[in-house]
């Protein structure tokens, strides 16, 4: 699985971060972007559909790869 950022609808309300910090940081701006190249190791893929679930710009992508 992975996560993707979408960097043109991320607005920085930073639940990605709060709910996820282990998949997401944030910038200068408190917007967000995926950690380590957004590969989510099999731990942390609850959490990746939880940030996706809850972000309210529809910002984060999770694909399965
Ligand atoms: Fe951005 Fe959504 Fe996270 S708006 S900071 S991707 S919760």
């Amino acid at each position: 699985m992975r996560v993707r950022v979408n960097r043109e609808r991320c607005q920085g309300h930073a639940r990605c971060f709060a709910l996820a910090p282990e998949l997401f940081e944030l910038d200068d701006l408190g917007n967000a972007r995926e950690r380590g190249g957004g590969i989510v190791a099999a731990a942390f893929e609850d959490k990746a559909r939880l940030a996706q679930a809850n972000c309210p710009e529809l910002a984060i992508d999770v694909i399965e790869t």
